[in-house]
């Protein structure tokens, strides 16, 4: 019987994870780098600076911490430009019914998320009240696949990782979730061909029959 469910927010909560595909796709085209799915794929779930580590890996050269500094903060201001547009509408009705559900059964919510834009894209599309607590990547030093975020969410809710649920769609966050000792789900992304996952749903309301 599980007390807790700890969602990861980009690409589970809600499809920022677009939102940051395009960001870097701009910011990877005014730079002339290569860049396409199959390298966003590395950067589901992980924080921006090791994320832009990967994307500079196609320049022969190397960069001071000025330089990715302000390459960082570029390719946040074209995601935040982006993210001014999601709403409530952004929220799908699984998400909902979902979050309804489990909280209707007695479960505590909490988001973990790597990113440091989290409480701003809860604010936004309106779900903030819907969580008991939120962890994010202003709260943490190591990034996933390190499980600091998922245990720092677990430590909120004053539950042992044993009780909990992780929802990801990130491979990077299922690892995170089974090191941290966390049950983990796997819902879309790249995580669901994460052999570590313990559970693969393709809605979350699904996530009703496993707790
Ligand atoms: C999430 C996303 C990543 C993103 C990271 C950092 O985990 O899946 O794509 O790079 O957060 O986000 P931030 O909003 O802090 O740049
Ligand atoms: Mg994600």
């Amino acid at each position: 019987m599980k007390k807790a469910v700890i969602f990861d927010l980009d690409g589970v909560l809600v499809h920022t994870d677009r939102l940051h595909y395009t960001a870097w796709k701009e910011l990877t085209g005014r730079l002339g780098i290569p860049f396409g799915q199959t390298v966003y794929r590395r950067l589901r779930g992980i924080s921006r600076m090791d994320s832009l580590d990967i994307v500079l890996e196609a320049v022969p050269r190397d960069f001071s911490p000025e330089e990715k500094a302000a390459l960082a903060a570029e390719k946040n201001e074209a995601y935040l430009a982006l993210a001014a547009g999601l709403g409530p509408r952004d929220v799908a009705e699984d998400v909902r019914r979902a979050l309804r559900g489990l909280r209707e059964r007695g479960l505590l919510l909490a988001v973990g998320s790597s990113s440091r834009n989290a409480k701003y894209i809860l604010e936004r599309t309106g779900l903030a009240p819907c969580f008991d607590a939120v962890a994010d990547g202003t709260m943490v030093t190591r990034a996933k696949p390190d499980p600091e975020v998922f245990l720092k969410a677990a430590a909120l809710l004053g539950v042992s990782p044993g009780q909990a649920l992780v929802v990801e769609d990130a491979a990077a966050g299922i690892k995170a979730a089974r090191d941290g000792g966390f049950t983990a789900v796997a819902f879309g992304g790249d995580a669901v061909e994460s052999l570590l996952a313990e559970h693969r749903v393709g809605t979350l309301t699904e996530l009703l029959d496993l707790v």
